[in-house]
């Protein structure tokens, strides 16, 4: 069988670049399912017989190579399993968790904090292979590269486009330093020949336009520019109160203020998979007696079982609400996730608000603007944004796509 029968035509071209050029660091950077560690796992499995040749030339009897990504799970299911179902290969840890290949001692590391990289400190490293890039530490990305001291130690990384001011894209993809010898690629989705292209459509019309569209489909480094939610159509989404169904699933979300606005929102979903946002009730300067009412309303009126994600900054709020007899989960409030969660309903036409039932949400959503310093949606105008974030990225986590998922849960 041809390696072309194998491997599409941009994974060819970095076997080709792997096996006849010199280089340092090679990174694969790109759209979401685009094949990058695919081709990673096949480079790696190279790398350990080259590593184990050359450490026989040497007369190394321990020659040590470093697999890192962002946690054990994420490892496990990107590297080692895919590894054992492509190749046939059977990669059992040791009582110490490394793995060996090729008489090479495979020495994980986690690059999601620092406690992960303990594993590797002190050690001198033959190649390394960083799956997730991105999402590591700077400081474990730089301890890696320091590891990997040995003539000719190869660093391969795989990874998905970020903000452009990213610490991975400024400091090594931009790097013209020759001696780091870099072999960078930019994968979009399309380069992958064998996903099914149902699939691939359906992942198009899903993701967000803008920022998410570009990074996860196109593979860019790039930030978000103008509104966040660029898919909000007020004309096709704010709809009559009759046209809402009454046997939904219905939850909450809660932001916390006084001196700024607080704001609950009530959501609820159908089976179809729409999400309507029913009723929203912003405030300034009331106190958590006020809260605690309109949620107990809300229970009246909705059901006792409600849940109320809300805003883990206040805990003295959170106590307030659970002493009243409300279901109350403190949200998880990571910013990018949760409006990518929001924006997928958008661009889906999966997401209604009740005409009669707003009160700021459709002023907040226009000046809801990408931040273009941080790359981050401002904080500003963000009340009713924020309620509906911790609502929806919470309520519909189960739901998420495997992106998204596999980082935050
Ligand atoms: N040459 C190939 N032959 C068969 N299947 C492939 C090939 N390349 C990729 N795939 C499959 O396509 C899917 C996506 O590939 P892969 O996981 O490498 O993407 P990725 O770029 O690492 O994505 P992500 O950014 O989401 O991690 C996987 O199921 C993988 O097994
Ligand atoms: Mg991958």
């Amino acid at each position: 069988m041809a390696l072309s029968d194998y491997f599409n035509p941009k994974q060819l071209e970095v076997i080709n670049d792997y096996l006849t050029k010199d280089f340092g660091m090679m990174i694969l950077s790109g759209a979401v399912r685009s094949g990058k560690t695919f081709v990673d796992n096949w480079l790696f499995v190279m790398e350990l017989r080259r590593v184990s040749k050359l450490a026989k030339e040497r007369g190394e009897k321990h020659p040590q190579v470093i697999l890192a990504g962002y946690s054990s799970n994420t490892i496990h299911d990107n590297v080692i399993a895919s590894i054992e179902n492509q190749m046939g290969l059977e990669l059992k840890p040791d009582r110490h968790g490394h793995y060996h290949l090729y008489n090479v001692d495979i020495v994980p590391a986690y690059t999601g904090n620092s406690r992960g990289m303990s594993a590797i400190r002190g050690m001198t490293s033959y190649s390394a292979y960083v799956n997730e890039a991105s999402l590591s530490t700077p400081e474990a990305f730089q301890e890696i590269i320091n590891r990997c001291s040995v003539k000719g130690a190869h660093i391969i990384c795989d990874t998905n486009p970020d903000n452009p001011q990213h610490w991975l894209k400024t400091d090594y993809i931009e790097n013209d330093n020759p001696e780091t010898k870099l072999l960078y690629y930019n994968f979009t989705i399309d380069d992958n020949t064998r996903l099914d292209p149902g699939y691939v459509s359906r992942l198009k019309a899903a993701t967000p336009s803008g920022m998410f569209y570009d990074r996860m489909i196109r593979g860019l480094w790039v930030s978000g520019d103008g509104v966040v939610y660029a898919d909000f159509d007020k004309d096709k989404m704010l709809i009559n109160p009759d046209h809402i169904p009454s046997d939904l699933h219905y939850y909450c979300g809660v932001d916390w203020g006084f001196e700024h606005l607080g704001s609950i929102t009530l959501w609820g979903d159908d089976q179809q998979g729409n999400t309507y946002l029913i009723k929203e009730i912003t405030a300034q300067h009331k106190f958590i007696d006020y809260w605690v009412k309109q949620a107990k309303q809300i229970q009246d009126q909705y059901g006792k079982n409600i849940i109320f994600y809300v805003d883990s900054a206040r805990p003295d709020n959170y106590q307030e609400f659970v002493s009243a007899g409300i279901r109350t989960v403190n949200a998880k409030k990571d910013r990018m996730a949760g409006v990518e969660a929001v924006a997928e309903l958008m661009k889906q036409g999966l997401f209604y608000v009740n005409q009669d039932g707003y009160d700021q949400f459709l002023d907040e959503i226009y000046q809801y603007i990408w931040d273009e310093h941080t790359g981050e949606p401002i904080k500003e105008h963000d009340h009713v944004m924020d309620s509906m974030r911790y609502a929806i990225f919470n309520e519909h986590k189960k739901r998420l796509t495997t992106t998204i998922k596999s980082r935050f849960f």
